[in-house]
């Protein structure tokens, strides 16, 4: 087996080019092609930031692979376009669908990623085709933050009913999200009315955990919600961490501490997902 990146410098050195023709066309030449020839691979590649472009380059690497007859697994800690699986307005594309379709049409033996939006449970399962393995970080969050604030009275609780599967292992509950419609202008976006609860926070010490922090918006509601509550300290955790905007100066205002994996670099990527990663596909030597 052997592990190709282009973009995955925590597991090795890139062995793959990828540049720009001048009229901004994307070129990708995997160096050890020869290594990979009816070989099993895997291509750890990271498809956030600059999604699009992430997203087209893989499907060029992967059709290389495929022709080459290698059995390709694609390795992407965040999968995006996983929160368009539903349609709320007539019309609207079903995007995680056509990424999952995309991937398959191109030769994907499976792709393995962590907290992928729309399964909402750990495993293997098949979407649009594509098989998937879905990792979960919700017990390296917990484990990184009982080792940092320790055991005593810390719940942990999510902010969504959609990650509730995140929490219920330790017995957390969840609250439920109230979204608005569209706003007005160029961003396609709902945002969070409101969160309520139906459980008791007071004098306790909370660890919010969710899928992802992306605006902030459902993460800083939810901090709201818990201190009217009474809450005694308030942490906040995600496996992905984008903090678009101020979000991550807000958060860090109204939060006790808050934290994420890798998976996409930020400031307050505290947990190592790539152990996570690699035992899930073994740990091959790169192609020399
Ligand atoms: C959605 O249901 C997800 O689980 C997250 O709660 C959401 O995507 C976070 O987005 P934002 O930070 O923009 O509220």
């Amino acid at each position: 087996m052997y592990l190709i990146s282009p973009n995955f410098p925590e597991v090795g050195e890139p062995n793959i080019e990828i540049k720009l023709f001048p009229d901004g066309d994307s070129y990708c030449r995997i160096n050890d092609i020869s290594k990979c020839q009816g070989e099993d691979v895997s291509l750890f590649h990271r498809l956030y930031p600059k999604q699009n472009t992430a997203i087209f380059n893989a499907a060029q690497l992967l059709h290389t692979l495929k022709r080459v007859g290698a059995r390709t697994s694609l390795v992407a800690p965040y999968m995006p376009y996983a929160r368009q699986d539903k349609t709320f307005l007539m019309g609207e594309s079903l995007s995680a669908q056509i990424l999952c379709k995309l991937f398959n049409d191109f030769g994907t033996v499976k792709i393995v990623t962590v907290d992928c939006h729309f399964l909402k449970k750990e495993g293997e399962s098949e979407y649009a085709g594509l098989k998937i393995q879905n990792l979960s970080a919700n017990k390296m969050l917990v484990e990184h933050a009982r080792k940092k604030i320790g055991l005593e009275g810390l719940e942990v609780i999510s902010p969504d009913q959609g990650a509730n599967y995140l929490v219920s292992e330790f017995g957390g509950k969840s609250m439920s999200k109230v979204r608005g419609g569209y706003e007005q202008g160029e961003e396609a976006y709902r945002s969070v009315q409101t969160v309520e609860r139906e459980f008791d926070v007071a004098e306790k010490n909370i660890l919010i955990m969710d899928d992802m922090i992306s605006t902030g918006g459902t993460m800083l509601k939810a901090i709201e919600n818990v201190r009217k509550g009474g809450a005694k300290k308030v942490f906040c955790a995600a496996t992905h961490g984008f903090f678009l905007n101020d979000s991550l100066t807000r958060l860090k205002k109204s939060a006790d501490w808050v934290f994420t994996t890798n998976s996409i670099p930020n400031d307050v990527a505290e947990v190592d997902i790539i152990p996570l990663l690699k035992s899930a596909v073994g740990d091959p030597p790169a192609p020399q």
